[in-house]
């Protein structure tokens, strides 16, 4: 799409420094620079950038690349888009070809109205700050509202006095256009009548992730105004089902924390930074659309849902939930007293203590659900199958069979219904699902992995590359410190090999991160380690693989080759991390196969055709190599 000349000229502008330097400080040390990672979570700097060779490298998590990885990596987009980014910091334009008329006119559209958007920020925020009234109405309900200058600036609010055309007279002088201020939903034209739509408000600005404005909240002043906001109508540039309040200046810190704090308002967003909280986005009262959890997991596996405790308030909301789940990201939450909002409530504790409630208050969604709904149970028996019903079905959301497995013991222990009462439950609606809608075979895996029993197993790659990902964790869990040879222990030996193994379960990932992170410090994480530091995700996995490994059936490990390493000889263990290291590749490799082929039945153009070959025949090669290894491995 973008012309090759363009590429080159944005390929030979690129200045790795300049380009890192806009995420991170970057300290000079010999020929490199120097900074703490921007992704993953470190104390001391192990993220190297070369200004010479043009590449980045963390020692830390590994992750390495030049100019054009970083920005793929960090703004989570693909390549054209990374080179459009790049472009646009360097002022070099993109004429892209193959721009029909239609598409040209609506680019040159959607630019028009960022910039009178952003004028208008730019008037709403000099009222604020340079006129008379601005500071004495709209900084004074800010300062009463105990908001401190630098989070008004960070945030860009403003003011706007209460005329009839205020904006409307300054931007016509500006030259920009009623037509276009009308389209950007700044001016109300009504019969004969125009007028500014924001007038005597605060205004609070709303960003597109790459941090144009694209719309506006203006709060009233007074208890008696009505509506409490007004907000910008949808635009071309403002797709509220796309944007999330505060997103702009959250993801670099929902990326460090790996969690995103999910809350109501715009004023619980700006509080939460007040207290140094800036995970932090706001679904603007409304519940979150499959777009914005699709942008929140752009840079977050994890969303911490913070609710005010209203009974009716929060069953109402629990049902929305369940499409978070699907999409796959887990889902936390925390229960504020009755009455406060994050904004209220973090002001009525102060920074330390409503980060410790947080902290303490934290809990999965899963289990909260359960417990709430155990509650109700006690107290009526003939909601008990109800009950039942509604835990499964938030349980059958989600995609992932392993998490869908602790689940239902949980949620059996918790309501005290026998395990194998929910998985039929769980199944049937697995199968409804399977039926009604696009959900293919190997999602509707029924949870027998880890109940084996007298169940039939389903032949599923996911779960059998997810098995043996928990029996190389079973063998760092064990073995760690085990010397291989005088240099090398195993967990250096294992954690090397699987370098360039992409875990399909996340959990998984973040084990072996924890892993790789103290390793690099000189440390080993133990079985102790995770189970005081980990969260709880993680402290049940740990345990489940540690406590868990020896009911699996040997009919079920024969059926599907899965290699459980049994020595604890010495002697025996180099080749036994070696053969599951293997067999771990081998199967990823298998499933990558098998997906690839896939996608070959679903494409029609002869270039994607040819692409998929190659792919197809690389894998191919790489099976063999490892399969050849592997027989070696064995026979020895
Ligand atoms: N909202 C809205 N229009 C309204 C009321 C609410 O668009 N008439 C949206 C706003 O995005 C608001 C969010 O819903 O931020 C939550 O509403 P509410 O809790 O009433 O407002 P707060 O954000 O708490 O605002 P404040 O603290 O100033 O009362
Ligand atoms: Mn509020």
């Amino acid at each position: 799409m973008i012309p090759s000349h363009t590429v080159d000229e944005i390929k030979n502008r690129i200045d790795i420094v300049e380009v890192v330097s806009d995420f991170v400080s970057l300290k000079r040390k010999g020929q490199s620079m120097w900074a703490c990672c921007p992704f993953h979570n470190e104390k001391s700097p192990s993220f190297s950038v070369s200004p010479v060779k043009g590449f980045y490298k963390c020692f830390g998590c590994g992750k390495s690349g030049d100019a054009l990885d970083f920005v793929m990596e960090m703004e989570k987009l693909n390549y054209v888009e990374s080179l459009k980014f790049l472009a646009k910091k360097y002022g070099i334009e993109v004429q892209e070809k193959e721009l029909t008329d239609d598409q040209a006119q609506q680019q040159s559209e959607r630019e028009s109205l960022y910039i009178v958007l952003n004028a208008a920020k730019e008037y709403f925020t000099s009222t604020l700050w340079d006129s008379q009234e601005g500071r004495a109405i709209g900084l004074s309900y800010f300062q009463e509202r105990k908001m401190t200058d630098a989070i008004l600036k960070k945030f860009e609010l403003g003011f706007v006095k209460d005329e009839w055309d205020g904006f409307y007279t300054h931007a016509l002088k500006n030259g920009h256009t009623e037509e276009m201020l009308e389209k950007a939903g700044l001016l109300i034209v009504k019969e004969n009548k125009k007028y500014d739509r924001f007038r005597g408000r605060v205004i609070f600005p709303i960003h597109n992730v790459s941090g144009r404005v694209v719309g506006f909240g203006a709060r009233a002043l007074k208890k008696d105004d009505k509506p409490k906001y007004i907000n910008s109508p949808e635009t071309s540039v403002y797709v509220k089902n796309q944007v999330l309040y505060g997103m702009f200046q959250a993801k670099q810190a929902i990326r460090m924390a790996e969690n995103c704090f999910l809350v109501e308002g715009y004023t619980d967003v700006t509080s939460l930074h007040e207290v140094g909280i800036e995970n932090v986005v706001a679904s603007s009262g409304t519940s979150l659309t499959e777009g914005q959890i699709k942008l929140i997991q752009r840079f977050s596996p994890t969303i911490t849902v913070l609710y005010d405790g209203d009974m009716a308030g929060i069953k109402a909301s629990l049902r929305g939930i369940d499409m978070i789940l699907a999409q796959g990201l887990n889902v936390k939450m925390v229960l504020l007293p009755e009455g406060e909002d994050p904004d209220s409530y973090s002001k009525a504790l102060g920074a330390e203590k409503f980060k410790q409630y947080l902290e303490d208050k934290k809990e999965d969604f899963i289990h909260f659900k359960a417990n709430l709904l155990a509650q109700e149970a006690e107290k009526d028996p003939i909601k008990k199958a109800e009950s039942i019903k509604e835990i499964v079905s938030s349980i059958a959301a989600i995609p992932d069979a392993i998490k869908r497995t602790v689940y239902i013991k949980e949620a059996g222990d918790l309501l005290q219904i026998e395990e194998q009462v929910l998985i039929g439950e769980l199944n049937k609606i697995l199968r409804k699902k399977t039926k009604s809608s696009n959900y293919s075979k190997t999602e509707e895996a029924v949870p027998v992995t880890l109940q084996p029993s007298e169940q039939e197993a389903i032949w599923d790659p996911i779960e059998i590359i997810k098995y043996q990902e928990q029996e190389s964790i079973r063998l760092l869990l064990e073995y760690a410190h085990v010397e291989l040879d005088q240099e090398t222990s195993l967990q250096s030996y294992l954690l090397n090999e699987l370098e360039d193994v992409e875990f399909l379960s996340e959990i998984h990932a973040e084990i072996f991160n924890k892993f790789r992170e103290e390793l690099g410090k000189g440390n080993t994480a133990t079985i102790d380690y995770f189970i005081k530091n980990g969260s709880p995700e993680v402290r049940r996995t740990v345990i489940d693989i540690i406590s868990k490994k020896r009911d699996i059936s040997s009919k079920w490990k024969d059926k599907h080759k899965i290699f459980v390493p049994e020595e604890s000889e010495k002697s025996h263990l180099e080749r036994t991390a070696l053969t599951n290291i293997l067999r771990l590749k081998q199967r990823v490799v298998r499933k990558m196969l098998e997906d690839n082929i896939e996608r070959l039945k679903s494409v029609s153009n002869e270039t994607e055709q040819t692409e998929i070959q190659q792919i197809h025949s690389e894998l191919k090669k790489t099976e063999t190599e490892i399969a050849s290894l592997l027989g070696n491995v064995i026979l020895k």
